[in-house]
């Protein structure tokens, strides 16, 4: 076996995990990622047929069964998954349509996936049902789209159409808007649910008053949705309350989007 600490998943996990903190996305224990596994990817570094730990999750997530997931841990800090993977991360392998988790390797001191498991879980079904090669669900705290979410209305197409006219370039990155979901608790089915049918639409979900969560086929590329989201919102919050005498018009949106030849939301410009 090779050493799963030298493996691909693992050294992104670490680096990316680093940068979010370092960013000022994920204090304490803030934020938690799922990345979606192939076999072939943990069979060089895992006994699959090890099972140390049985995790009930207590939802149905039945086209994921026998799907393997990198995952944070509950509790950990983002800040420590660099020096410590073994205890802050876990390899695991869902099972009987998704009522439980085989952990394979990690979560050394007895802990166990994120308490955002179900939004995680349930969010990896719905993109998949819509883009097959989404492999990644982020969520952190970015400090200024929480600040926007306090001052700004908190709805699908205001937020997007305010963050698309902060950055020339948010239009051509998330095309397909921003969901926003209202204040809900966190770590329940609920939310769970509420943004996996968001995400059958968006790639990325503002949970209000909470963070966000972004997907992607790659860790790069559900990172750079939050960069550019957060860097949309910073521009917001620098500028909001300040008389506005430049803007991006929306015929000027159009004219970008038909440049750079992506499909957009065109309901949500006026
Ligand atoms: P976990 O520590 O359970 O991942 O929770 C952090 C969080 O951000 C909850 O939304
Ligand atoms: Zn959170």
């Amino acid at each position: 076996m090779k050493d799963i600490l030298a493996s691909p998943f693992i050294s992104e996990m670490c680096e990316i995990t680093s940068n979010m903190y370092r960013l000022g996305w994920n204090e304490r224990n803030g934020g938690n990622i799922s990345v979606l596994l192939d076999e072939k990817d943990v069979s060089p570094y895992l006994d699959t047929e090890h099972v140390l730990r049985k995790i009930p999750t207590g939802f149905d997530a039945p086209s994921l069964d026998g799907r393997y997931f990198l995952v944070t841990g509950t509790g950990k800090y983002f800040r420590h998954v660099a020096h410590d993977p073994e205890n802050t991360l876990g390899v695991v392998r869902i099972a009987d349509g998704g009522r439980t988790a085989e952990l394979l390797w990690g979560f050394s001191d007895g802990g166990k996936f994120t308490s955002e498991f179900p939004a995680h879980m349930m969010s990896h079904m719905a993109r998949l049902s819509v883009e097959p090669e989404n492999r990644v669900i982020m969520h952190c705290h970015p400090t200024n789209t929480l600040a926007m979410n306090y001052v700004h209305p908190l709805d699908d197409r205001s937020f997007t159409h305010t963050l698309w006219q902060m950055c020339t370039e948010c239009i051509v990155v998330f095309p397909d808007g921003v969901g926003v979901l209202p204040w809900m608790v966190c770590g329940t089915n609920e939310i769970g649910l509420a943004t996996a049918e968001k995400m059958k639409e968006y790639r990325v979900v503002v949970w209000g008053m909470h963070g966000l969560y972004c997907t992607g086929k790659s860790m790069d590329e559900a990172f750079g949705l939050v960069e550019t989201v957060e860097k949309a919102a910073e521009i917001y919050m620098l500028t909001v309350g300040k008389p506005r005498i430049n803007t991006i018009h929306d015929d000027e949106l159009r004219t970008l989007a038909a440049s750079f030849g992506v499909s957009f939301r065109e309901d949500f410009l006026d």
